[in-house]
């Protein structure tokens, strides 16, 4: 059998998420946050047990979930979607793993809504995910001080959808 680690993008399905997964989304948190950034499993229950109102989409090798991306609709700007969180495994991270999350999560919001941009926040010292965000055209908007607690800003990213 191929070593998991071997495999590469064609054998990585994304799907819809399940709450079966949330097992594997708390330990994909853990290994990817600090614990101050981490989401809690009342919050990734949110994700999963809300829908449609937040999208969630796993990716999966052989089965096993490896990463995950969720979003919802801006309430008070319905031609925003938001993206809540992203995550890849670090061992699969670098293979355009998230970058098929993105797309796919990107791809569902616009057949499900009209949605003219994306937008999302990002801890500004998380230089990996905003070079991420950067390399799929998003721009960053402003920064937001104190956004996750004291001192721990977030920069407000965001691109045009066509
Ligand atoms: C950010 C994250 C989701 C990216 O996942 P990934 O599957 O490794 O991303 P991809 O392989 O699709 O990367 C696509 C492109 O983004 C950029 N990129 C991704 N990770 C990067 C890194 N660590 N450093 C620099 N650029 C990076 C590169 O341009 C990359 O293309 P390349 O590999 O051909 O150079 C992943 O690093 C992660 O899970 N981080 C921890 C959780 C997190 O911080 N989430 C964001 C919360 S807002």
């Amino acid at each position: 059998m191929t070593p998991v680690t071997n495999l590469v993008q064609k054998d990585v399905l994304i799907r819809k998420s399940i709450m079966e997964d949330i097992d594997r989304f708390i330990e994909i948190e853990r290994q990817c946050f600090n614990p101050k950034f981490r989401y809690e499993y009342s919050i990734l229950f949110s994700l999963l047990y809300m829908y449609p109102k937040f999208i969630t989409f796993s990716a999966c090798i052989n089965e096993i979930v490896i990463g995950y991306i969720s979003g919802e609709l801006d309430e008070g700007d319905q031609s925003n979607f938001k993206i809540v969180t992203i995550a890849v495994e670090p061992e699969f991270q670098r293979k355009n793993i998230a970058t098929k999350l993105l797309q796919t999560l990107i791809e569902t919001s616009k057949e499900t809504y009209r949605i003219t941009h994306v937008e999302l926040h990002v801890y500004s010292k998380n230089q990996p995910a905003i070079d991420f965000y950067s390399s799929h055209g998003f721009e960053i908007k402003k920064e937001i001080k104190n956004y996750y607690f004291r001192r721990a800003h977030a920069l407000l990213m965001g691109k045009k959808i066509k």
